[in-house]
């Protein structure tokens, strides 16, 4: 694969920021691949992030500065992502334009599409070059983030003496690493399945057609535990991912498992059948699988005999070299979905 030169020095350190836990990825690109320099996770109290708002930055802080620590990560320059109610994305339909004149239009223009103040977004798009043939029209997409919102990471980064110079949004992470390490060619259905949201990007010839964030992920099963058998949120945790013996609680997590990711996968379902409906000839071949909740034993073969679609968990290390003797393989395997949008962002050179 060619990479167009840049030293290690032009790409960012990745963070993302999640609501159970921040993901950090440091790659650096050599001649023929990127390479992984160094990553790590740490997890956050409860409530210190939600729907993509801190709501504690100063711990949120705290983590990230102690985490970066731990990893020697000494790069000032990082990038992260937004997710949830504060950021809009929207596909919208235009005549083909200059990027001036593009820019022009939806600096005026965009209240209608988005339901936001102008004045309280930050306004960004990029041409799809739908246009094909003697077509005169294009699909731009528009991403429209509160500024209030974006703001407040910004401070919390800056706070830490780190020159936040990407802002992604998470979807378009997951993506990005997705082609870096996937074949082009095919129509896939990527799936984040977090803490607290999941996000389903159905991309087709190259291009995003579906995006939406839902409100539910593996925090679900553990509140769900919790109460069913009044436990502390910690320990309700720790008898979902097994680290203590379920014993005669086994039959009713079992329970609580099924339903929770029977919702997961008719939300899945929900928009792949739009996906199909709009694009009966242009199949979906693959769903990947990333985040935390995508590790839930027997998702990936429910998901695969329910969707009838190639399923597996994503692996955003694919296409990239790495040092065993630094990383351990099999902590890079296992952390390899929930470190997907953080490899995403890694990935982008910063501009400024
Ligand atoms: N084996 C597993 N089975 C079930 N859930 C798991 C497993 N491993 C991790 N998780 C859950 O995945 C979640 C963390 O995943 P991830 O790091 O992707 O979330 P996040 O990015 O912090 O959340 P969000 O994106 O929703 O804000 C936690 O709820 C954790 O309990
Ligand atoms: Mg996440």
């Amino acid at each position: 694969m060619n990479l167009p030169f840049f030293s290690s020095d032009d790409l960012v350190v990745g963070i993302d920021i999640g609501s159970h836990a921040i993901k950090i990825c440091q790659l650096k690109r050599t001649d023929k691949a990127y390479a992984v320099v160094n990553l790590g996770s740490a997890t956050l109290p409860e409530d210190a992030v939600d729907d993509g708002t801190l709501n504690d930055p100063e711990l949120v802080g705290k983590t990230i500065k102690e985490l970066l620590k731990n990893l020697k990560i000494k790069k000032k320059k990082v990038g992260f992502s937004i997710s949830g109610y504060s950021v809009i994305v929207k596909k919208v339909n235009l005549a083909v334009m200059s990027e001036e004149e593009l820019e022009e239009h939806i600096q005026t223009e965009a209240e209608q599409y988005i339901p936001f103040d102008i004045d309280d977004v930050y306004l960004d798009f990029q041409d799809l070059k739908t246009n094909k043939g003697d077509s005169e029209r294009t699909d731009v997409m528009l991403v429209a983030a509160k500024k209030e919102i974006v703001d407040d990471y910004l401070e919390m980064l800056e706070g830490l003496n780190l020159q936040p110079v990407i802002v992604d949004v998470d979807g378009f992470a997951l993506e990005n690493t997705y082609e870096y390490n996937y074949p082009k060619d095919e129509n896939v259905a990527l799936v984040d399945i977090g803490a607290s949201k999941m996000n389903i990007n159905i991309i087709s010839n190259g291009i995003s057609v579906v995006a939406r964030d839902i409100v539910v992920g593996s925090r679900q099963l553990t509140e769900q535990i919790q109460a069913a058998f009044d436990l502390e949120f910690a320990e309700a945790e720790a008898l979902k991912l097994g680290h203590i013996p379920a014993e005669e609680k086994q039959e009713e997590i079992a329970d609580i498992f099924s339903s929770t990711c029977t919702q997961w996968v008719l939300e899945i379902k929900k928009a792949i059948d739009l996906y199909q409906a709009n694009h009966p000839d242009a199949p979906l071949t693959r769903l990947v699988l990333s985040g935390g909740g995508s590790k839930v034993s027997g998702l990936v073969d429910y998901l695969a005999s329910e969707t009838e679609l190639a399923v597996e968990l994503f692996n955003p290390f694919n296409n990239m070299t790495v040092n065993s003797k630094k990383i351990d393989p099999d902590y890079l395997n296992s952390i390899g979905p929930e470190m997907a949008i953080a490899t995403g962002i890694a990935i982008r050179p910063s501009v400024i």
